[in-house]
């Protein structure tokens, strides 16, 4: 895995995803940063389907946790966007998904604060300068 990817399109950035997402292992935490339209949905979608799992990846409004379970692992991919802070991420099961060796993906980690790990991978997806175009940065 590269540091940085310029990619342009929607494929692309599912094709980093899948490589991305060969690296997981359970107990993993990916935080996913950028603004609103920057991919985070449109990474998680590419690594769910990494992963095998069946059911889509939508970008729902009221849903702030859907699971996605997989032979190979069951991914959890959180929005945390409506919510403020770590109390309302505890009370969507946060740490149960965590003692359960979930995958998680996690868009909007700054409402979750302190519970997230030391060791959490950090992903930050910033706009182009075209329409689809958008750069993919991977913390060491
Ligand atoms: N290279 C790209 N990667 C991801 N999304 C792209 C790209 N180019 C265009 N798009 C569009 O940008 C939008 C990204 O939305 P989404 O993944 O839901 O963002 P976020 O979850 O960060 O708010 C989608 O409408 C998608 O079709
Ligand atoms: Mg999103």
């Amino acid at each position: 895995m590269n540091a940085r990817y310029e990619v342009e399109g929607v494929e692309q950035t599912w094709a980093v995803a899948r490589e991305f997402a060969a690296e997981l292992k359970p107990g993993d935490v990916v935080c996913l940063e950028g603004d609103l339209g920057a991919g985070k949905t449109t990474f998680t979608q590419g690594v769910a389907s990494a992963l095998g799992a069946k059911r889509p990846v939508t970008s729902p409004t009221f849903c702030l946790v859907v699971e996605h379970p997989s032979e190979r692992a069951l991914l959890v991919h959180m929005d945390l966007y409506r919510l403020h802070d770590a109390d309302d991420v505890l009370a969507i099961g946060w740490e149960d998904y965590l003692a359960r060796g979930a995958v998680l993906l996690v868009e909007w980690p700054d409402r979750a604060g302190d519970l997230i790990p030391a060791l959490a991978r950090h992903v930050r997806f910033t706009l182009g300068a075209t329409e689809d175009s958008r750069t993919i940065e991977f913390a060491p």
